[in-house]
Formats: C-alpha cells, structure tokens, sequence
C-alpha cells in the first residue's frame, strides 16, 4: 500500500490544516456553549470542502476520496463537530443522491449540497430500531403521484440545520428489509416536524434532533432509487461514512496524543518532564502506536473506497480500531494531564467528550463486529 499524498492531496491537507486552524479553532468556545457553525460551513462551501467529491460537472471538487478523508481527519483534529459534520453531510447526505439518483435529482440536488447552500442529513435510526436498522416502522404509503410518509426518527445529525434529509420509510412491511425505499425529503415539506433536540455528553455545536412525519406528502419523484431498494441504499453509505467517522475518531486521537506530548515535554515532576517518567512514557508509546495503526487502517480502506474496490469490511475495521484508539487516547491525555486535565482550561476533557461517540454513531462497535464476522463467513 503506498501511502504517500499526491501534490493535489498535499494541497488539500494543507488549506484544511491551515483554515481549521485560523478560523474553526477560535470558533470552538461558541461551538462548545452551542452555536451551530453555519459561518463555517459557509467558508467551507467557498473552499469547495462541501462538495469535495462530486463531480466538477455538478459543481463540486471533482477529488478523490483521500482527499476528503484527509479533510474530515484533519478538520476533527481541531473540532470533531465540524468532522462529523461534514461527514455525515457528505457521506450519507450527498452520496446517496451521487451514487443512486437519477439525472434529474443529480442535477437538482448536487450543485446545492456541493456548493454549500444546502446540508444534508441521513435518516435511518428510529426509537426502537437503532442497531437493528432494518426493524423501522416509518412508513410510506403511495397515493397518485405521491408517498404518504407517517413515522418518526432519532439521533439525526444535523437535523433541523439539514436542508435536504435522505429518509428511510417502508413501503413493504411484509418484505422486511426488502420493503424499505429511501425518499429525498425537502426541509420545508409539510408534515416534517423538527423535534427534541438532544443535549449530548460531547459534540457541542452539532445538532442532533428527533424527526417525525406527519401525514407528509413526498412527491413520487423523490424516491431515491427502486422501491424496496432502499435498505440497500443505507447499508453502501454506511460502508462509506464508516470510513468517514473512522477518520473523524482518527482525527480525535491524534489530537489527544499532540496534546499530551507536548504536555509532558513541559511539565516536570521529580526534576524531570513528566515524559521522561516511565509510567507517562509508555503512556504516550501506546497513544502513538494505536494512532498510527488507526492511521493505517483508515487510508487503507479510503484507497480501495478510492480505486473503486469493495470497502465494506476495511471500513469496519478502521471505525473499529480508531474509535477505540479515540476514546483511550483522550483518556490517557487527561491522566497525563492530571487535574488539569479535568478542566475546562485544556481540550483533553473535550477529546474524551467527543471520541465517546465515535464507538456508537454509523454502527456501534458491536455492529463493526458482525459486519466484519460476515465478511470472514463468505
Ligand atoms: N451493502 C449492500 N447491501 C448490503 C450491505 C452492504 N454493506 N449489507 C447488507 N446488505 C444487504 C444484504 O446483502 C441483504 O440482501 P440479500 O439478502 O439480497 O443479500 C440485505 O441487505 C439484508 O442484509 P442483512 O440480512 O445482513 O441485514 P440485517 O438486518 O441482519 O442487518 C446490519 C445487518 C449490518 C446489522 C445492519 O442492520 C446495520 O448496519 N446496522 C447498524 C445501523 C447503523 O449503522 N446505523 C447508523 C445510523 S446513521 C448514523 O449514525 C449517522 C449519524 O448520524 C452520524
């Protein structure tokens, strides 16, 4: 595998390190108290990091898929909430219309969500059918030319702030997963209502909501691909947007070990930096070795997504192995930080906040499981 960064990647890499750096780290305070980064997502939409795979001819980037995996790890070094953010934008807001639309919704959605006008969201978890995704009860019922949908969703990222929401809905309950279709739902359709809006342990500034749809009428236009395809649908994003939040988690552990190095060069106890102590040194040898074994695993599975090769399993492993990294990672940054790791001064606390998730959103780490153990049964 050759890991080295054409001259476009290296480009790419570095205007994301140098505007994450210039203009979403001075924003994280109104992040951590809050505030949704719209500004950001704005100056993202002009950089083209909105629509960094899609194609030139629907107004995107045209790059490849390292490029934006390269964004989405570097961009959560500095804040996972603008990490997670675009991912799920991009990798199960957009893609989905990309890889399964036709023409017509191309043309009508794409310019907008590549520019940065419209966001996307992903619409698949339910109340009662998280992991068991194909369990949903939304359903859609056809009426002349359009679905009637009645249902509701939870955990939505980006919801209420999303423009466009790709839904999942059965039109076949007897078909189980065989009868769930995707719709392309507008943000203004009657009969979408913006519900609770989740107050999370971590990601302050992403916007996590509840859904639920109320007699909501979607044009027969807007079905994303065949009736009854769309679980489908779900499952190929999710393979993708895994690799996304892999290097979102990627991002974070990185971050966590920077951190707690450069702390324990500085910080001496028993007249010597904190490094130089065993105990905080191995701490730091494991933080690397899990981040550069993460580092591995995430472009391993972004170059096969990128020469078109199937990715299913690779994704897994990298979502599996980095969120995992992620959370100890921060965690041993806290305790080499000490107490003042615990405080709201440093960002350690905030890296263990927002890595938590990492192990649950786009499949739990027990789903990463099942999907990897089904690859080794073919
Ligand atoms: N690509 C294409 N098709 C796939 C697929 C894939 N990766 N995985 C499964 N399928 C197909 C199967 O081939 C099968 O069809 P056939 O019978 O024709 O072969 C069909 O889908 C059903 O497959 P399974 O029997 O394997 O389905 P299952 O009900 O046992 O579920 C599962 C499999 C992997 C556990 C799945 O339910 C799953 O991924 N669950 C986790 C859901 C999830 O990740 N949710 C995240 C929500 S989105 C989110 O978090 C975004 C956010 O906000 C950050």
């Amino acid at each position: 595998m050759d890991l080295t960064f054409t001259e476009e990647q290296q480009m790419m890499r570095d205007m994301v390190q140098s505007f994450a750096k210039t203009e979403i780290e001075p924003f994280i305070p109104r992040m951590e108290a809050g505030e949704f980064p719209r500004d950001i997502l704005k100056k993202m939409g002009g950089l083209g990091l909105m629509g960094i795979t899609v194609p030139e001819e629907y107004g995107g980037a045209g790059m490849d898929f390292i490029s934006y995996i390269s964004a989405i790890h570097e961009l959560s070094k500095v804040s996972a909430v603008v990490g997670v953010i675009l991912s799920v934008h991009t990798s199960v807001g957009t893609n989905p219309i990309m890889y399964f639309g036709n023409d017509e919704q191309k043309n009508r959605y794409l310019p907008k969500l590549a520019s940065g006008e419209y966001l996307g969201a992903f619409c698949l978890t339910e109340a009662s059918s998280g992991s068991d995704a194909g369990s949903l009860k939304t359903r859609a019922v056809k009426k002349d030319d359009h679905y009637v949908l009645n249902g509701s969703k939870m955990f939505i990222t980006n919801g209420g702030e999303a423009d466009v929401y790709i839904v999942f809905a059965s039109t076949g309950p007897s078909k189980g997963t065989y009868g769930i279709s995707a719709f392309i739902v507008d943000k203004d359709t009657p009969g979408l209502v913006i519900g609770k809006d989740e107050r999370k342990m971590g990601l302050h500034g992403s916007r996590t909501v509840e859904l639920s749809f109320d007699q909501m009428k979607v044009p027969l236009e807007n079905l994303l691909g065949e009736e009854g395809g769309g679980f489908k649908i779900a499952m190929a994003n999710l393979d993708v947007g895994r690799i996304g939040i892999a290097a979102q988690a990627l991002g974070i552990a990185e971050a966590a070990l920077e951190a707690a190095t450069g702390y324990a060069k500085d910080r001496v106890q028993f007249g010597k930096p904190i490094a130089a102590q065993q105990g905080v040194g191995f701490k730091l040898a494991d933080m690397a070795t899990a981040v550069e074994a993460a580092k591995l695993l995430v472009y391993r599975a972004a170059q096969l997504r990128a020469e078109g090769l199937p990715c299913g399993k690779e994704a897994s492993m990298a979502k599996l192995f980095a969120s995992k990294a992620a959370v100890e990672g921060s965690i041993e940054a806290v305790q080499v930080f000490g107490g003042y790791g615990y405080t709201e001064d440093y960002p350690v606390e905030r890296y263990f906040r927002d890595a938590k998730v990492t192990e649950i959103y786009e499949g739990t780490s027990e789903i990463q499981r099942i999907v990897i153990s089904k690859h080794l049964m073919k």
